[in-house]
């Protein structure tokens, strides 16, 4: 049977006090939603239906973020009113195959993962099965009522729930399996006579029971990866939840994390062996590291592949770039978009460097700007030395052979080429094609006034 998944996402999110919609607000770099929908994606899900209302516009713009394999999937559907998690699940009703397992998600519950939802959806006997977590502090949460037997008789939301309801520690995650028979038959007659009147989804266990079906549960202790989302000291909790996995995961793995505390992965880090990551370190998208590499204090390293035996030293920042083997660079670097590196580069501190391409053995130690260039291999390039790649219209690409030596405080004017061996004198402008082994200086001459007086301040 084909599954379709459900996510309500539609809530404003009034406790979060904010503009943006609150399956948007950032779990590790990636709206909640995001995450809520990847784990979908990882279901096999044959469609995804997504119910906007509050925000909608920015939601559904939003996705497309997404990868197209992803948005494929997609079917928005807007609640004009935000009258329910019932009466959102509702909207999607007529858009369900006649007879398929659906399972409802919530946007605002990023972390329940595969492990946990895969048991759910194997209904066996029952018609509805509810994602169950004996919790702590079941504060907020709706609570699972069952009689003497432990068979489930229906949920009862904080706001409607007496003290003895309320001193139950199961509750319900609001993830539940069921098929669309069972939504088209019972979801139309849920009603909204309740402390807030909402229609609750969690009314459907109750109908279901009183109708003579199984309602069954999966019970979980897992309270990490069940917790919703409703303000931002829950956002923070689960934004801490999801930096502790992640980093006992790569501990694991053969990583070496000198704080798990403070360091950050949004997005996915593949990793060779014997690779140290010092702290407050925050990896963002796609990074991936060779064997035995180091990455110092402070460092912020997006879309980024780096080669064994490399050294990141301390506060470097770095995008989109691609260092081969026996790299160092920094502290203090900084490699903007579109850099590939070849082996045994350094990049001191100070230096930037923009969609360049940097030859074997290439170094350039201090207070520098690399940007559009093409440099060779075992080029020095002295202190100071400035790229200058714009005319105030376009970018211009600078062009440096192997073996030059560039010296300090050297402006190089694109498009301009410096071939092979050559040699550029500390202080000079070059603004034309420099032959290949060829010296070349522009400095101005010294003039040396013997026994000049300088203003001096008068003492007081
Ligand atoms: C809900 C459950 C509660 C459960 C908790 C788990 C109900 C009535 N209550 O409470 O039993 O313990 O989640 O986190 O279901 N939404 C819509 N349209 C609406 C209302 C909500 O799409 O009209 C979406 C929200 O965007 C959110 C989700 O449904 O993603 C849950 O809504 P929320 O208001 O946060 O419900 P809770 O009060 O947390
Ligand atoms: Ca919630």
């Amino acid at each position: 049977m084909s599954c379709e998944v459900i996510i309500l996402a539609a809530g404003m999110g009034k406790r979060m006090h904010s503009s943006l919609p609150k399956v948007l607000h950032q779990v590790a770099g990636k709206p909640m939603l995001f995450h809520v929908i990847e784990t979908a994606c990882s279901l096999n899900a044959s469609k995804v239906h997504v119910v906007v209302g509050h925000g909608g516009e920015i939601v559904k713009e939003y996705c497309k973020k997404l990868p197209q394999d992803i948005q494929n999937l997609l079917t928005f559907h807007t609640q004009e009113k935000q009258l329910g998690t019932a009466h959102a699940v509702s909207c999607v009703l007529n858009y369900l195959n006649q007879d398929s397992k659906c399972l409802v998600l919530y946007g605002d519950t990023p972390l329940v993962n595969k492990e946990l939802l895969e048991p759910l959806l194997d209904l066996g006997e029952s018609s509805l099965k509810l994602l169950t977590v004996i919790m702590q502090n079941p504060f907020g949460y709706g609570r699972i009522i069952r009689d003497e037997e432990q068979n489930i008789l229906r949920i009862v939301e904080e706001k409607d729930a007496n003290p003895q309801e309320k001193a139950i520690h199961e509750i319900n995650s609001g993830i539940i399996a069921t098929s669309s028979k069972i939504l088209k038959q019972y979801l139309p007659k849920i009603q909204n006579l309740n402390a807030q009147q909402e229609y609750y989804l969690t009314d459907l266990t109750e109908l279901v029971v009183k109708a003579g079906l199984k309602v069954s549960a999966q019970v979980t202790y897992d309270e990490k990866r069940t917790a919703g989302v409703n303000n931002k000291i829950q956002l923070s909790e689960i934004e801490n939840t999801y930096r502790t996995l992640q980093a006992q995961k790569l501990m694991e793995e053969g990583v070496t994390l000198i704080d798990p505390k403070r360091f950050d992965l949004r997005g996915t880090l593949t990793h060779g062996q014997d690779c140290i990551i010092d702290v407050n370190v925050i990896l963002e998208g796609e990074v991936e590291l060779g064997n035995n590499v180091t990455i110092g204090a402070g460092c912020i390293i997006k879309n980024c592949k780096i080669g064994d035996n490399s050294i990141i030293s301390p506060y470097t920042i770095m995008e989109d770039s691609t260092l081969k083997v026996h790299n160092t660079i920094g502290p203090f670097a900084r490699l903007r978009p579109g850099n590939v590196l070849e082996d045994e580069v350094h990049i001191g501190n100070f230096v930037e460097v923009k969609k360049s391409h940097i030859g074997l053995g290439t170094k350039a130690g201090h207070l520098s700007y690399l940007g559009d260039s093409e440099i060779g291999k075992d080029v020095n390039i002295g202190a100071g030395t400035i790229t200058c790649n714009y005319d105030g219209a376009n970018k211009h690409k600078t062009i440096i052979g192997d073996d030059v030596f560039v010296g300090s405080d050297t402006q190089l004017v694109a498009p301009v080429e410096v071939k092979e061996g050559a040699t550029i004198g500390a202080g000079s402008t070059v603004t034309r094609e420099i032959p290949a082994h060829a010296l070349m200086v522009s400095r101005a001459r010294p003039r040396i006034l013997e026994g000049y007086e300088r203003p001096r301040k008068e003492k007081k």
